[in-house]
């Protein structure tokens, strides 16, 4: 039976990792997988985080089961920063902890396609987990284009899809920090998407993976929040793994907005059900430590202190890159200023991001998306160099 499964190709982006690795130049640039580094080039552990496991490491006197929805603790503790001051909307708001952002995601998709949703509405470029999720579910994935040649978001398209959805349509959108354009909408431009939403059949589906490595916690919150304000149900997927540094620990939540409070519990009980076929219950040990920084308010000063001087480097490299705009004729370095968080799509042929990895031992996407942060001081003027070579 088993030799009748076809090989499949691994993951574009996570093969990169190995194909990175096993690369013997010391000179490599690694702008694959979105992991925030620093200026040395690590990704470190967040202190507020390592404090945070010191002190559960002391508290902790059981690893029991705690459930399918996870430590509900800490998909609490999240939700003032994700949704304001009414962090629960008069009650309509609940959540579950999911494995990562991937979890997340996963779960809106199979709730929403249990709940009826028969199509989802992506713009692309998107991640491309995002269309991977929605074919293994299965459901039905329509396209549009989420960003303009000129390097601007597509509102014509976006606003389209909303005005004509029908009864069975989501459309799933980025919080922030857009992967893998980082065009964001303007808040105008979601206060326009949101207006939309208040007149559409389609149920919202946001994606935020990225707080606060746009413009700030509560900036970067902006269209989640101005979407929620405009419609009677919708679906959040949320992820540590980057504004926390837990990559590997799968540390997630996916909230559901419901028209009425009493709806929660029967919607509620659907996630259950779905986690419990999918992953029984999620891994606790990260969800924890971010509940432990969260109760704490100098830990929790601390945590938005580091991932304040994070964002502050991803928009230093950002400005440097657009600085260097005269050097890379053909390219639109100019635009990456702009962009937000931690990715851009730079307009190279195939045949350059080959080259860009063969000659010069620089890692991206197959798309052309660069972790920006994976940029520094040590590197970003070879970089620089390497894509005025390629491009010339
Ligand atoms: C990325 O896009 O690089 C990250 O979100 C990591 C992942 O899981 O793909």
């Amino acid at each position: 039976m088993l030799d009748r499964l076809p090989a499949q190709s691994p993951d574009a982006l996570l093969a990169l990792i190995k194909m990175y690795a096993s690369d013997p130049r010391a000179d490599k640039i690694d702008l694959g997988v979105g992991v925030y580094r620093t200026d040395d080039g690590a990704t470190p552990v967040f202190a507020a985080i390592k404090a945070a496991e010191g002190q559960l490491v002391l508290e902790q006197d059981s690893k029991s089961y705690l459930g399918p929805e996870g430590d509900v603790g800490f998909v609490h503790a999240l939700m003032p920063y994700i949704f304001g001051s009414d962090a629960t909307m008069h009650g309509r708001i609940e959540g579950m902890q999911t494995p990562g952002g991937t979890g997340a995601v996963r779960l809106a998709v199979a709730a929403a396609k249990k709940a009826g949703i028969s199509r989802i509405h992506l713009g692309t470029p998107s991640w491309p987990n995002h269309a991977q999720i929605l074919a293994d579910i299965p459901v039905e994935a329509a396209f549009f284009d989420h960003s303009t040649p000129d390097g601007g978001a597509n509102m014509d398209a976006v606003l389209a899809v909303i005005h004509d959805a029908v009864d069975g349509d989501a459309v799933l959108l980025h919080g922030c920090c857009h992967n893998p354009t980082g065009i964001d909408y303007s808040h105008e431009q979601w206060d326009t998407i949101a207006s939309a939403f208040s007149n559409s059949a389609a149920l919202p589906i946001l994606d935020l993976a990225y707080q606060g490595l746009g413009d700030g916690m509560d900036e970067d919150a902006y269209g989640v929040r101005q979407v929620l304000g405009a419609v009677p149900e919708a679906l959040v997927a949320y992820s540590c793994d980057k504004n926390f540094g837990l990559y590997r620990d799968r540390v997630g939540a996916l909230y559901v907005m419901a028209k009425e409070p009493e709806q929660l519990g029967a919607i509620l009980s659907n996630l259950n059900a779905l986690a419990r076929a999918s992953w029984s219950m999620p891994p606790d040990h990260g969800a924890a430590a971010v509940r432990l920084v969260l109760r704490d308010p100098a830990q929790t000063e601390l945590w938005l202190n580091e991932l304040a001087s994070m964002r502050e480097r991803i928009a230093s490299v950002r400005t440097h890159m657009a600085a260097a705009g005269n050097r890379v004729g053909p390219l639109d370095l100019a635009a990456v200023g702009k962009q937000k968080g931690l990715f851009s799509t730079l307009a190279l042929s195939k045949e350059q991001i080959v080259s860009l990895r063969d000659d010069h031992a620089i890692y991206m996407a197959g798309s052309g998306r660069i972790n920006v942060a994976g940029l520094h001081s040590g590197n970003i003027e070879k970089f620089i160099d390497a894509l005025a070579a390629v491009t010339a």
